[in-house]
């Protein structure tokens, strides 16, 4: 695993841009495998930059996202759809067809769950998957338990992920209880892996990503048994470590 510590978090979206746009130049048609959240949206106004100065160009690249609320609807601004598009899709040239976050109106959750596994297949697994981190250790929304779901699957969320995320919401009672996420093995059908956290609230988190041992109780370690992670996180997200 490669750790690259940055001074403040605008220095971590720069860093994460420039790796991210090197991907991009040297496979226009690569596939990136996005998340959502505060942590990676300076990186996504970076990339923005880069396409607005002609650096790089999205007509052929293709995305999947990790997760998903559920139920949420696509237009409901706190949809992670409507996310992607807000901070990233609507301000580049790639096609949305090319797009896909999983849809958190599905009504056959199992057969959705199946078919999007098989699109992450379809496209041959993402060239670089972004990841944040929970405060619990959660990557995508696999939440720490005793046994960690391998593909796309329904979760349930963690009181502790419902209160972080509550932020975002009207009042905690409006966040949804669920959500749609690839699972371990999903993400680890990535060629690369690039793992983004910012802030002192983060700081246990990465300690545990660095030093403890594996365990399902923290999902971001078992990232130690992956060939290419990068992890580019801020002094104050590193400062337990
Ligand atoms: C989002 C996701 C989550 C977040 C994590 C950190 O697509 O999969 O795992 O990355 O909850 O969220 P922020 O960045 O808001 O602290």
């Amino acid at each position: 695993m490669k750790i690259i510590v940055t001074k403040n978090y605008d220095e971590m979206s720069k860093k994460a841009a420039e790796l991210m746009a090197e991907i991009i130049k040297n496979k226009p048609d690569c596939v990136l495998g996005l998340a959502t959240g505060d942590t990676p949206i300076g990186m996504y106004n970076e990339l923005v930059a880069k396409y607005e100065a002609g650096e790089i160009d999205f007509a052929a690249v293709r995305s999947i996202n990790l997760d998903e609320y559920y139920p949420i609807s696509p237009d409901n601004d706190q949809s992670y759809r409507y996310f992607m598009n807000k901070h990233l899709f609507d301000r580049v040239n790639i096609d949305k067809a090319n797009t896909r976050v999983p849809d958190g109106t599905a009504e056959n959750v199992r057969e959705f769950c199946s078919a999007y596994e098989a699109h992450l297949d379809a496209l041959g697994g993402t060239d670089v998957q972004v990841l944040g981190i929970g405060r619990n250790g959660h990557i995508g929304f696999n939440e720490p338990d005793a046994e960690l779901e391998r593909f796309t699957h329904l979760v349930e969320l963690t009181p502790d992920t419902i209160e972080a995320n509550s932020r975002f919401f009207a009042s905690e009672a409006e966040v949804p209880k669920h959500a749609l996420t690839m699972g371990i093995h999903s993400v680890f059908k990535a060629r690369k892996i690039l793992l983004l956290a910012s802030g002192k609230n983060k700081a246990a988190a990465i300690n545990a990503l660095v030093k403890s041992n594996i365990t399902t109780s923290c999902p971001a370690t078992l990232l130690c048994l992956h060939p290419d992670v990068t992890v580019i996180c801020d002094e104050d997200a590193y400062s337990l470590v």
